[in-house]
């Protein structure tokens, strides 16, 4: 569904991914891991558009990606829930919903997208008129869950919705990934829960210095191996 190829970008004239090359399968869990500071999340600003492309080429069902501009990507169906939530602090749980349905081509599915949100997360409609900003960590990112499902996007991106919560939050959190993939969505999971990523994942990634270090099935993944990689310099 997804293609990179030799794909390169980086900020200005720091380059950051180099000839990054990743297959994404539709209705597939695609977890990529990596240290800190590997550019896991260069990657999927790339995707979006938010970082130039400088070099390669992103690819959707076989269609050019990288030069669309962000704010199109809702209709190529592509969300992205960045890393640190980033929820609309002053604003409260509904209108944060409201705002991931912004674009013109879904505004007509609001109440919809809204009863199943609520659905899904039962807890954002108990707070519906909460200001976003009064939410625990764990709620705040299933508001950003909730709100990047609002557009209803075929590919998810999803940047480490797990740093900093709790395991019993954790736990939940990871039953909803299995529930996104069950209704078929594409999904990129950038996560340092490693153990916990490939336990969801069907493909896995190990990102290191802007450079895939290993691509495997999950299935075939050796969690020490992946760890002596994954710290190896
Ligand atoms: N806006 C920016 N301007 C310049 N350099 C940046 C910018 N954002 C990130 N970088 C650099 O790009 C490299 C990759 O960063 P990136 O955020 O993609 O890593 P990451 O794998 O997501 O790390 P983390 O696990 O800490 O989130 C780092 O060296 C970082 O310093
Ligand atoms: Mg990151």
């Amino acid at each position: 569904m997804l293609e990179l190829d030799q794909v390169r970008a980086g900020y200005g004239a720091i380059n950051v991914l180099w000839d990054v090359s990743m297959r994404v399968a539709a209705g597939r869990l695609t977890t990529i891991i990596g240290p800190n500071g590997a550019g896991k999340t260069t990657l999927l600003r790339a995707i979006m558009g938010l970082v130039p492309v400088g070099g390669g080429e992103i690819r959707l069902d076989g269609a050019r990606l990288n030069g669309t501009p962000t704010w199109d990507m809702a209709d190529r169906s592509v969300a992205m829930i960045p890393e640190g939530r980033m929820v609309f602090r002053d604003m409260g749980v509904e209108e944060n919903l409201i705002m991931g349905a912004f674009h013109k081509s879904h505004r007509a599915h609001v109440k919809q997208r809204l009863e199943e949100a609520y659905e899904m997360f039962p807890r954002l409609r108990e707070r519906r008129t909460q200001m976003a900003g009064s939410l625990s960590g764990g709620e705040a990112q299933m508001l950003a869950m909730a709100r990047g499902l609002m557009s209803d996007p075929r590919l998810l991106l999803i940047d480490e919705p797990s740093l900093g919560l709790a395991p019993l939050v954790v736990n939940e959190l990871f039953e909803i990934l299995v529930r996104l993939k069950a209704g078929g969505r594409t999904i990129i999971l950038v996560e340092q829960n490693t153990e916990r990523a490939v336990g969801v994942a069907d493909h896995v990634y190990l990102m290191q210095s802007g450079r895939v270090a290993l691509s495997q099935p999950a299935s075939e993944v050796q969690l020490q191996q992946l760890h002596d990689l994954y710290f190896a310099r």
